[in-house]
């Protein structure tokens, strides 16, 4: 959670725009409801390097902001928001050049700025200036046509690399868009053990206030084309996190009623929440959208799902569900895409739900209980509107497999019929011990096909056991189901059990 400077200040990103963006986010009560990124985007460096290959950024443009600072040394600015209990993030490319190199938005065009043949020196700059979080663009790797699941995975290890030397935490965010199907590779990518990545272009061009730009809008089209894109439950879980773009809400072009429908599917989905209008300009009614507790922890929950979508003959009534940390949680959204009001409904048995015990329902967006529901909801929801909705009922009925397989070459394998899902997800628990000190991440597949990787963290020395939760998908009831993880590196992770969850989800 957090801001990006990209959408609303381009390449004309500097020093006062990040404080004066990120006191914003403090006084206007964002940093206390989780919000806490705040990103430095494209246009903070303009491609010059000294003799040895350091980057030399603009003293202009990153001057000293304390009395001890030295102009042009970045670590002035995440001091700046570390002092105010924010974190700080930075902005490269995969390519010799970056974006501004090919596509410059206000410019200037300028070449060299991007990482190619520089990539353990950058990243340990970025970890020694202080910076926690570090996007990694495509455009150079468009232009020269480079692989990206080699060039991420180099960068993947050089990050881990200034992570060792420095001790300082760099969470990788992947921006190669949807050019090469990144939540097929970039879970796990390097063996990292958090990720997100981007699943979409661009969701808005940068609307920046008295620029020759200042008159985009952002189009709720693409919000929605950008959210489809972003469905990959397998996936996303254990940190591994599919990104849909930065939020547009309360950018130019954007109904409140938009904003708040996008705010629910950014969250159901558990999608990042990075602001991307300018945090000085949001009206109250942004900002009381930004800021919904309850709406937030559904984006936050611990469990780290991803929302599934309910399979519906009609797809203008697009049903939205996600599972909970916590027994019988679940979040459901009803998003009515259609021109005129609907009735709308959700059933206990498509959430894994006890279908013959009460649930209680909370409207999160108006914060009403809204009573004790048997064997499903329903709802009439207006044209273009969101009903959204946390549940709290009893888990419907799990089914618990051991593996029928444990081979030397560290390939462990569950046969199993009888899942219960006729649809696209099951969720399946994995029960684990994992003694080492190191995450360790496995590969998984189901029915033969590669799904995703899993990272598996320490379970610690005692008999602890650890559980991880992904979704992924299953046959029906009547054919059997072959679920494999393959640890090339026969790392000592010992698999338990797997529990195959009720529901759809
Ligand atoms: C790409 C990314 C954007 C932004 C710009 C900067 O288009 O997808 O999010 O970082 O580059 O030029």
């Amino acid at each position: 959670m957090g801001w990006s400077s990209w959408n609303s200040f381009s390449n004309t990103v500097d020093s006062s725009i990040v404080v004066e963006q990120a006191n914003a986010m403090v006084s206007s009560g964002l940093k206390a409801r989780g919000y806490e990124y705040v990103n430095i985007d494209e246009g903070w460096w303009l491609g010059s390097r000294d003799p040895n290959g350091n980057i030399v950024v603009d003293p202009k443009q990153w001057p000293a902001l304390g009395p001890k600072d030295v102009p042009g040394d970045m670590s002035n600015i995440t001091r700046y928001l570390h002092r105010l209990g924010l974190k700080a993030g930075i902005y490269t490319d995969v390519g010799k050049g970056g974006c501004s190199t090919w596509w410059p938005d206000l410019g200037p065009r300028v070449p060299n700025t991007g990482s190619e043949g520089h990539y353990d020196q950058d990243f340990l700059q970025f970890a020694k200036w202080g910076f926690d979080f570090v996007k990694v663009d495509w455009c150079g790797g468009f232009q020269e046509k480079l692989d990206p699941k080699t060039q991420y995975a180099q960068i993947a290890l050089s990050i881990q690399r200034a992570e060792a030397a420095t001790g300082h935490h760099l969470l990788y965010s992947i921006c190669d868009w949807d050019n090469h199907e990144p939540w097929t590779w970039a879970p796990g990518i390097g063996g990292v053990e958090a990720a997100m990545w981007r699943t979409s272009g661009d969701i808005v061009l940068p609307v920046v206030a008295n620029s020759p730009n200042s008159e985009r809008k952002a189009d709720f089209s693409k919000v929605l084309s950008n959210f489809d894109k972003g469905i990959h439950p397998e996936a996303e879980h254990t940190g591994y996190i599919n990104d849909p773009d930065m939020l547009v809400v309360g950018m130019h072009g954007m109904s409140e009623l938009q904003d708040q429908v996008e705010m629910s599917l950014w969250s159901i989905s558990g999608a990042p929440l990075l602001i991307g209008a300018d945090i000085k300009q949001l009206s109250s009614d942004s900002l009381s959208i930004l800021m919904n507790p309850e709406v937030i922890a559904i984006d936050q929950d611990s469990l780290r799902l991803q929302g599934v979508q309910i399979p519906r003959a009609n797809p203008a009534l697009e049903v939205l569900a996600k599972r909970l940390a916590g027994d019988g949680r679940r979040a459901v959204v009803l998003f009515n895409k259609s021109a005129s009001s609907a009735r709308m409904s959700i059933a206990w048995t498509e959430l894994g739900l006890d279908p013959s015990l009460p649930a209680k329902a909370k409207d999160v967006w108006s914060h009403k209980e809204l009573g004790t529901y048997t064997s499903s909801f329903a709802a009439a929801v207006p044209a273009g509107a969101v009903v959204m909705i946390a549940l709290t009922g009893t888990e419907g009925k799990s089914t618990r497999y051991r593996s029928t397989s444990q081979a030397n070459s560290g390939s462990r394998e569950f046969a199993f019929s009888g899942a219960n899902s006729t649809t696209a997800f099951s969720a399946i628990q994995i029960t684990y011990t994992n003694r080492t000190v190191d995450t360790h991440v496995v590969e998984l597949a189901v029915n033969g096909k590669f799904e995703t990787r899993i990272a598996f963290p320490p379970t610690g020395n005692g008999n602890r056991d650890g559980v991880i939760t992904v979704e992924v998908p299953l046959l029906s009831s009547t054919n059997g189901n072959r679920i494999q993880f393959t640890d090339s590196a026969q790392k000592p992770i010992t698999l338990g059990a797997i529990t195959v969850l009720a529901g759809q989800l």
